[in-house]
This record gives C-alpha cells, sequence and structure tokens, in this order.
C-alpha cells in the first residue's frame, strides 16, 4: 500500500495495435512538468496512480496528447459504464448547457423529475423512492442516518456491515468500512456498528449463513438491537459475491428481526455485472440501495434508492443537498441509461463476462503468482500473492500493473488488503476481441515481472 509510480521516464518497446498505441518513453518526458505539479500542489494521497496524463477520452481508449493510446481496463474507477465521452451522454449534456440551466438546488426542475423517475422505473418494487446526491460515500453516510433514524424509533441501533468492505472516505463511510488499515484515524470507534465475515471473499472457506449468526453471538450482539445490515453488492476489494442461499438467508434474517437490509451497488450498479442491479444476482430485494459511480459514465451524482416508510422519514427540508441532481449531472445520466439500455449493454455485459472468465482463468492456471480470480460480468479481480502461498503480494500487482501501462493497457493501482488486486473493469461497450487482446497483455506483464 501507499506507493506511487517514480517520475522517471524508462525506455519501452512501441506497440500499435487497433486498441494500443504507445510509441514514447513512459512517462513521457514532455509530461513531466505536469505530473511535478501535480505533485507539488496536491496531497501525497493523490499520487497513486499510473502516471498517465489524461488528454481525452473516447469510448474504450484513454490519450495522452503525446500519441499514446490505452485501452481502459478501469473505465477511471468504475465510472465510464456507457464508454469514455458517449456520445448520447455528451449529446444531453450540451442540450443542458444550451438552455443554459447549470444549477437549481433543490427547486424543482424538470430534468430532475425525469430522472429520478427514470431510476424509480428501473428499481424493483416496492423501491420507488429516489434522492440524489453527489459522490459515492455521500449515499452512505445517508444509508446510515436513514436506518439509524428509523431504529431510533423502534429502540433498534446496531448496524452490522462486513469485513473486507469499501464504502467511501468519509467518516460514517470508514466506520462501517472492514478494512482495518483505512479507519485508524478514527479516535472513537461506534461500538454499535459491527462488521463479520464477508462469504464472497475467497478467502473466508465457511460460506454458510450460520457463521453470520454465530459472529453475532460471538460478539454479543442480539438480533433484535440490529437496525440494519449493510453490504457492496460485491466487495470492490475482491470482486466476489455474496452465495445466493447466504443472501437469501440474510434477507429472512432480517425481515424476521425488523433489521434493514441495505445494498451498496456503487460500483455494481447500471450493468456493471451483467445485471442491471448486482443484487438481483441474489434473487432479493433490499430495502434501501446506493448508486453512484456508473450512474451518469461521467459526471459526478449519486442517488439512494428505496422504501417510501424510510426514505420520507424527513420534514421537508431536512434532508438535502446543495448540489443534489445539479442538472447538468442529471442530463449525463439520462443519456447515459438511454444509452445502456438501447444497446443492450447489460446483456452484453454478461456475454462478456464469460470472455473474461475464459482468459483468466487461463492466466490463473499459467502463473502461480495468481492467487484467485473472481467477478462476474465486467468487473473482475486478479488477486497477486507470493508465489505457492496465500500472502498477498502488493509490490507485485504494482508492478504488474505499472508494466500493462507501459504496454498500453490502463488500469488503476491495485487496491484491496495489501494492494495486491488488480481490478478488471472496462466500459460496457468493450468487445470480445478487444478483451482478448488486454488479456494477452496481462499474461505478458505477470512473465515480464520477476
Ligand atoms: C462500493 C462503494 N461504495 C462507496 C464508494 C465511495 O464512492 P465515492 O468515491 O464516489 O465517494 C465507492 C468508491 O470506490 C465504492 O466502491
Amino acid at each position: 500500500m501507499g506507493k506511487s509510480y517514480p517520475l522517471k521516464p524508462k525506455k519501452v518497446k512501441e506497440v500499435e495495435t487497433k486498441y494500443r498505441r504507445i510509441k514514447t518513453e513512459i512517462p513521457v518526458p514532455e509530461s513531466i512538468p505536469v505530473l511535478e505539479k501535480l505533485r507539488k500542489y496536491e496531497p501525497v494521497s493523490m499520487t497513486g496512480q499510473p502516471l498517465v496524463v489524461w488528454d481525452r477520452a473516447e469510448g474504450v481508449n484513454v490519450y495522452d496528447k503525446y500519441g499514446n493510446k490505452y485501452l481502459d481496463f478501469s473505465s477511471g474507477v468504475l465510472v465510464a459504464n456507457a464508454g469514455h465521452s458517449n456520445p448520447y451522454v455528451l449529446e444531453e449534456i450540451k442540450k443542458q448547457i444550451e438552455k443554459p440551466l447549470l444549477h437549481n438546488y433543490c427547486f424543482p426542475s424538470e430534468i430532475r423529475a425525469e430522472l429520478v423517475e427514470k431510476i424509480a422505473s428501473l428499481s424493483p418494487e416496492p423501491l420507488k423512492k429516489v434522492f440524489l446526491l453527489t459522490t459515492g460515500a455521500e449515499t452512505t453516510e445517508c444509508a446510515i442516518k436513514l436506518a439509524r433514524t428509523w431504529g431510533k424509533k423502534l429502540n433498534k441501533k446496531v448496524i452490522i456491515s462486513f469485513e473486507g468492505a469499501f464504502h467511501g472516505r468519509t467518516l460514517g463511510a470508514q466506520l462501517i468500512g472492514g478494512i482495518p488499515s483505512l479507519k485508524e484515524w478514527i479516535v472513537n470507534p461506534d461500538p454499535d456498528i459491527i462488521q463479520v465475515p464477508f462469504p464472497g471473499d475467497p478467502r473466508v472457506k465457511d460460506k454458510s449463513f450460520s457463521l453470520f449468526e454465530k459472529t453475532l453471538e460471538e460478539k454479543g450482539i442480539k438480533p433484535e438491537s440490529v437496525c440494519a445490515v449493510i453490504s457492496e453488492t460485491y466487495q470492490g476489494a475482491n470482486a466476489g459475491f455474496m452465495p445466493v442461499e447466504y443472501a437469501k438467508s440474510l434477507r429472512k434474517w432480517c425481515d424476521e428481526n425488523g433489521a434493514l437490509l441495505i445494498f451498496d451497488e456503487v460500483q455494481a450498479g447500471f450493468g456493471r455485472t451483467g445485471k442491471w442491479w448486482g443484487f438481483q444476482h441474489y434473487e432479493i430485494v433490499p430495502d434501501l440501495f446506493c448508486l453512484g459511480k456508473g450512474i451518469s459514465s461521467s459526471l459526478p451524482i449519486s442517488a439512494v434508492v428505496g422504501r417510501s416508510e424510510i426514505m420520507d422519514q424527513y420534514q421537508p427540508g431536512t434532508m438535502t443537498s446543495t448540489h443534489t441532481g445539479n442538472p447538468v449531472c442529471c442530463a449525463a445520466a439520462l443519456g447515459s441509461i438511454k444509452y445502456i439500455e438501447e444497446n443492450n449493454l447489460v446483456e452484453h455485459a454478461e456475454k462478456m463476462g464469460k470472455v473474461f472468465e475464459e482468459e483468466l482463468n487461463k492466466i490463473k492456471e499459467k502463473h502461480p503468482e495468481v492467487g484467485f480470480i473472481c467477478g462476474k460480468g465486467l468487473v473482475w479481480a486478479i488477486h497477486i500473492v507470493k508465489k505457492g502461498t496465500e500472502e498477498p503480494d502488493g509490490e507485485r500487482a504494482f508492478e504488474i500493473v505499472g508494466k500493462c501501462v507501459e504496454k498500453g493497457l490502463l488500469f488503476f493501482a491495485p487496491v484491496g488488503p495489501g494492494g495486491a488486486t488488480i481490478k478488471v473493469c472496462p466500459p460496457l461497450i468493450i468487445n470480445e476481441e478487444a478483451i482478448r487482446e488486454g488479456c494477452s497483455v496481462i499474461d505478458e506483464a505477470i512473465s515480464e515481472v520477476n
């Protein structure tokens, strides 16, 4: 964890294919002043990503201004679901700008009405209320607030979340997060927020729901004191999903004990997993869910969706946000959703997931450094370990990503405990040929990192 790539140009092999072009040293010598400026004026925390200075991005490609073209396996950070600079998104943004209407706070606007209606129409009964926000962390904060407010009336205050979970970097989001190293700064942890093992993590061997119940018992939690259980639909750190039977038992347990079930779909929503909503894999409906990232394929906007008796707890003017449903962001979201629908990208993601499954499993068979592969649709995790062990190898994962970037395949820096998980998450418009080409680059890069 905590590494940054050196600002030192390196000679690399030239690449020229349909999807990638590398014709300079990497990082590009002429880009060093920009990188230095960023390092001078931004906090160190912002320096973790590969040193590609983004100039333009279209479809599945990101370009710098020095002639290099990258095949993007990051979607930014799982944002560009409909592809970078999608023409529908651009068109809707342009229409909104030309009106012009760039801001509307919580005053009524037609575009906000259109977007909340659209999201509600895509959500299952009875989840028909939509509250627009700006970032993913805001939605998980809001979900905590709604759950605690609801629980207070019933004398319930415990929130259960999962080990290994990531829900954002603000206080509430990190209290429900399950990665201890990210929570060290929290002076006063909340004794009524408890983590249990996540059964979708390949390293958690007991996949049965009884582990959930047993863990609560061991931690002295009475089921009737629980106001909510919150989980990422799949865990960002490992792209692991709960077993379907576990998820169904969890839904039943929440119903029996009067607890809300909340899914954080900030990563999983809008077709990423081969279904509109990731929780559809579980054949259950939560009480609330959180959306962000892929909602607009571009501009910052997010949403909490839920049952009206939970969403309507706050009186007029008491649950709002300055940039709620910004009109330009709403336009971008409507353009992106329309494009995903009209081009059947959800089904396409499901189909392309099979191609990844095949290619990544071949890579796993070949390289003992690959501990496990996990994922569905167009989100996959390659977990790098020290050969012959289960110990995460963050150093090697970092080098592999660096090597891929030198070959024109773009990833964000590895994630998860030990920083050893390489996330594979291209825009949903990617085709089979580009997937196979990208996977051959991953294979080469793993072989070349000693
Ligand atoms: C599952 C999940 N929830 C919440 C967040 C936080 O979103 P944001 O960075 O937009 O605040 C993220 C971001 O990575 C996420 O993956």
